[in-house]
């Protein structure tokens, strides 16, 4: 590249969490359960109920977070620590964490991003058929009113909903599928519709409220290949992003279903009812900006209809094809992490530009990072140097997607400090800090810096120019 550009001037270096993979204290200090509290655990995996106990340690990992350089932190509120009910009556002891902890973050020079909701869905709510009952639009917009008033003067970064796209594609790994209704897709195309809904009440009711915040989406997004050049292929390509990523960003961005996804939910009957003055919001409520999750890139081809079109792709996790529409693949190409997730840098920066150029708004990158089975050696340090290598592959690429002339104003790798993993537990792990706990040992949990630790340190001083 003849014309490298440097990172923006503020870019804000970051790091991310979720609540629910961080706190702890998942049943104390007046929280309410969560539909993750409430959940099954997959077998050999620990539960959400310590993780890393940041709940009680919050001040020992900012100072933390301040010694690495992190000019930003992105972590979730947790709904139900706010609203045990999900409505109803404000705990007063969560109101205090969330502001303790934005205070020490301010006190450290550390710019705050706040996620409203990160899969942690209040229990009391999904009780009362959770999204699937309008009234759930209501309960949020209440809670994150509460959000704006109470941490809105120091605030100015908000995140509405994590990776909506993941809990309506993948539902049977993050509760939000409910297999006793008659159509349970269809139900969850209803889910998703309200929770867009919701999504723009707030994002209108930021503007209202607090004129100088910024507020914005956060979904997974990856570039999707096509498994070859055969049209066909192409095509299911061009399906399956319509429906995996744009469906998402249209709907916060211009406010309107695009027409490839909305003919793929009428044709096989997921399409969700639209009340009258649904699109009337939705056209108001307008992000700032876009945050999203980069992990991989996913692979699809032509659906075959033999049975076999629904199979893993970049994301082990991930169940991808769609009878009729397209055919999970993988990429022959790309390395694989020891979790089995496709490792594509290249894509990174295919995403970047493909996001700016369709809807022209800055970008924050909002998580991307590499799960492993780091090891504490006896002398006390943690060498992830694979880790370190996966950043500096990623990390070129955002600069040479700025190069292209994207932008973007942050980066938030997964995760700051070592959490639970959403879908298989404290062994695989993704700070930049070691937590000394094993999956059922909950040992000390003290605090190590790892090697990719003292490596961003000295990325985030030089401004990226030390990759
Ligand atoms: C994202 C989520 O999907 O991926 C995080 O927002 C999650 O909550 C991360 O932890 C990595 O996935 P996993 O399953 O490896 O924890």
């Amino acid at each position: 590249y003849t014309d490298l550009k440097s990172f923006p001037e503020h870019f804000l270096w970051g790091a991310s969490t979720s609540a629910y993979q961080f706190e702890g204290a998942s049943n104390e200090e007046g929280k309410g359960p969560s539909v993750i509290d409430m959940g099954n655990h997959p077998e050999g995996v620990t539960d959400f109920s310590v993780t890393s106990n940041h709940y009680y340690m919050y001040k020992e990992d900012v100072a933390m977070m301040a010694k690495m350089g992190l000019k930003a932190y992105r972590f979730s509120i947790a709904w139900s620590r706010i609203y045990p009910e999900g409505t109803g009556e404000a705990n007063p002891k969560g109101l205090a964490f969330y502001n303790n902890l934005i205070n020490e973050l301010l006190k450290h020079g550390i710019e705050p991003i706040v996620t409203m909701y990160h899969f942690d869905l209040p229990y009391a709510l999904e009780l009362k058929d959770g999204w699937r009952n309008r009234q759930t639009i209501d309960a949020f917009e209440r809670y994150a009113k509460t959000l704006f008033e109470h941490y809105g003067d120091r605030v100015k970064y908000w995140l509405t909903i994590n990776e909506q796209n993941m809990m309506i594609l993948h539902p049977g790994s993050l509760g939000t599928l409910d297999e006793t209704v008659e159509n349970p897709k269809k139900s969850l195309y209803q889910e998703n519709h309200h929770m867009l809904v919701a999504q723009a009440k707030v994002m209108d009711l930021c503007h209202r409220l607090l004129p100088d915040a910024k507020i914005g989406p956060a979904p997974n997004i990856g570039t999707i290949y096509p498994a070859s050049s055969k049209p066909e292929d192409v095509l299911a390509a061009d399906t399956y992003a319509a429906i995996r990523n744009w469906l998402y960003l249209d709907m916060a961005v211009f406010g309107k279903y695009n027409n490839v996804a909305w003919s793929y939910l009428v044709e096989n009957g997921y399409e969700p009812v639209i009340e009258e003055g649904d699109m009337e919001v939705l056209a108001k409520g307008k992000p700032d900006f876009i945050a999203f999750n980069y992990y991989t890139s996913q692979t699809v081809g032509e659906s075959l209809n033999d049975g076999n079109d629904i199979s893993h792709t970049g994301d082990q996790h991930e169940l991808v094809g769609e009878p009729g529409a397209y055919r999970g693949s993988v990429n022959p190409g790309l390395q694989k992490t020891e979790f089995g997730w496709e490792i594509d840098p290249v894509g990174f920066r295919t995403t970047l530009r493909q996001i700016y150029s369709r809807y022209n708004l800055p970008l924050i990158v909002t998580e991307n990072g590499l799960g492993a089975f780091d090891k504490l050696e006896p002398d006390g340090t943690v060498d992830d140097s694979y880790r370190i290598e996966f950043y500096k592959k990623h990390i070129e690429q955002i600069q040479l997607a700025v190069s292209d002339g994207v932008d973007v104003f942050g980066f938030c790798p997964w995760s700051a400090i070592d959490l639970v993993s959403t879908h298989q537990g404290s062994s695989k792990r993704y700070g930049f800090v070691y937590v000394n706990r094993e999956e059922f040992d909950l040992k000390d949990l003290r605090r190590i810096p790892k090697k990719s630790f003292y490596w961003y340190q000295k990325l985030i001083e030089t401004n990226g120019a030390v990759l």
